[in-house]
């Protein structure tokens, strides 16, 4: 019999027979290099099993899910935690879905995962954008400011705006950047708020203190986080954890939007990999952490001499930036840097955006990777000064439209929709525009532009880079 193509299995094994030394999720690195890892490899296909006798529900847990979930909640001292099975996706859907009531009012970070937005789109309710700081060397989203989200909310307050639900925040982002959340959550709480934050990159935060504090302990009233993205765990394996001021009078439909959003079938495989990911981190996480920030600051410490390179928040040493993350800028495209060092040095980035690279690192890597990694940045930029790119110093980047610009143009929902028509437009046509759909960039899966936001010259320059040809615009008739 002719053997089957399996295209899929013929892909993943040519990558893996590519030998590559991964610095991307998920955040296993293609190593089972703990015992613990191991035993859950050999065992994948005797642990794929459904709900059968003694291995009881994660949609009902009382058995051995249920004792799981206690230990982990112990040990990220929540509330109350629960393992799913469909990424921080679905619990971004989950949290926004019990907290945020029909018809009522939240602030969201604009620089929220598409996630977020969509679950946001999908309800009856009216957002209220916050802005994060654009770094000024990357270009990219820095932080929230707490003194001015206070403003914005005391503002709607003050304008009668009284049934504001909760406010949704990203910390870390993706970069490992991370923000004070304990004042926002003392005044949120101080108005009967919710906090609800997006920290799929920070569940290795508690493993060690030189990392920044994860955010049910600044007070947050729900975190999510993506084991597989910053943890030993596999692809989708996810957390959420109630803080301590979470309703019981939430809490049932907390359970039911997790059986809604999630699989009826959710694999054992990925709760015992994320149960695992949580065991390792509570055996080894705190010095294979304490090592891994010895190796990134001597690592940040030689890139940063380079002249041709900026290290992310190399600066930033208090507790802001998570170590475990290396973004740096070089005057080569984000894009091209990431093909060659994958092609010539057998290294594969995390993601790259305009002249920007990511890197991630964790418990399975070790210090000659750390070292292979730099020496093979600083050779690559030497033997590429040709691809050096003028615009190095431009302003691209820009992930949305900066506060000042876009703050009166996002129209309200709904609003004279009757005079507007939506065609496509050829993006060198765009002039003013107001854009009619998500224009969704991936890696980071935050959206550059949202359905009603005018389109600035900043935004057709970052849609030429990401080669759009032709986007929705809203024209009135
Ligand atoms: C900040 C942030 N939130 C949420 C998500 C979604 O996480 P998941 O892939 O676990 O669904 C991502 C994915 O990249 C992300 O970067």
């Amino acid at each position: 019999m002719k053997p089957l193509y399996s295209p899929i299995v013929q892909g993943l094994s040519n990558y893996r027979d590519e030998n590559i030394l991964r610095f991307h999720m998920p955040g296993h690195y293609g190593r089972s290099s703990f015992p613990e890892l191991k035993y859950l490899a050999e065992n994948i296909f005797n642990f794929d099993i459904t709900e059968v006798e003694g291995t009881d529900n994660l949609n009902d847990p009382h058995e051995m899910i249920l004792h799981s979930l206690n230990e982990i909640s112990q040990i990220y001292s929540s509330k109350k935690s629960y393992v799913l099975v469909n990424g921080s996706t679905s619990g971004l859907y989950v949290a926004i879905d019990t907290l945020v009531d029909n018809n009522s009012h939240v602030i969201a970070a604009r620089n929220c995962h598409k996630s977020v937005h969509s679950i946001l789109g999908r309800k009856n309710v009216n957002v209220h954008y916050i802005y994060p700081e654009i770094d000024e060397i990357f270009h990219n989203d820095s932080h929230i400011d707490s003194e001015k989200l206070i403003a914005m909310a005391d503002a709607l307050l003050a304008e009668g705006i009284t049934d504001i639900s909760a406010v949704i925040l990203t910390c870390p982002n993706y970069f490992g950047r991370t923000f004070n959340l304990k004042d926002i959550s003392d005044y949120l709480s101080s108005k009967n708020i919710f906090l609800i934050v997006d920290e799929a990159h920070g569940a290795h935060f508690p493993f060690n203190e030189c990392l920044p504090e994860n955010a049910i302990s600044q007070g947050a009233s729900i975190s999510i986080q993506s084991a597989h993205k910053t943890l030993p765990a596999l692809t989708q394996a996810c957390m959420i954890h109630l803080g301590h001021d979470f309703p019981k009078s939430r809490m049932e439909r907390l359970e039911k939007n997790i059986n809604f959003y999630q699989t009826s079938s959710p694999s054992y495989i990925l709760m015992a990999s994320c149960e695992t990911s949580v065991a390792i981190m509570a055996r080894y996480g705190n010095d294979r952490l304490n090592n891994i920030k010895i190796w990134m600051e001597s690592a940040k410490k030689k890139l940063s001499a380079n002249p041709h390179i900026k290290v992310y928040s190399s600066s930033h040493c208090n507790n802001d930036q998570d170590f475990c993350k290396l973004g740096i800028k070089t005057p080569i495209k984000g894009s091209v840097l990431e093909k060659i060092l994958r092609q010539e040095y057998k290294i594969q980035c995390e993601m790259s955006t305009g002249f920007n690279v990511l890197f991630m690192i964790g418990l399975t890597h070790t210090q000659d990777d750390i070292i292979r990694l730099v020496k093979s940045i600083e050779a690559l930029l030497k033997n590429n000064e040709l691809l050096f790119d003028d615009s190095f110093e431009s302003d691209f980047g820009l992930l949305y439209p900066k506060t000042e610009n876009v703050k009166n143009y996002i129209l309200n929902k709904g609003e004279n929709n009757e005079h507007l028509l939506i065609i496509s437009k050829n993006v060198s046509d765009l002039d003013e525009d107001i854009c009619a759909e998500e224009i969704i960039p991936y890696p980071p899966g935050i959206p550059l532009l949202m359905p009603y936001e005018k389109i600035n010259k900043d935004i057709v320059k970052a849609l030429k880079y990401h080669e759009f040809s032709e986007i929705k615009c809203f024209v009135t008739v």
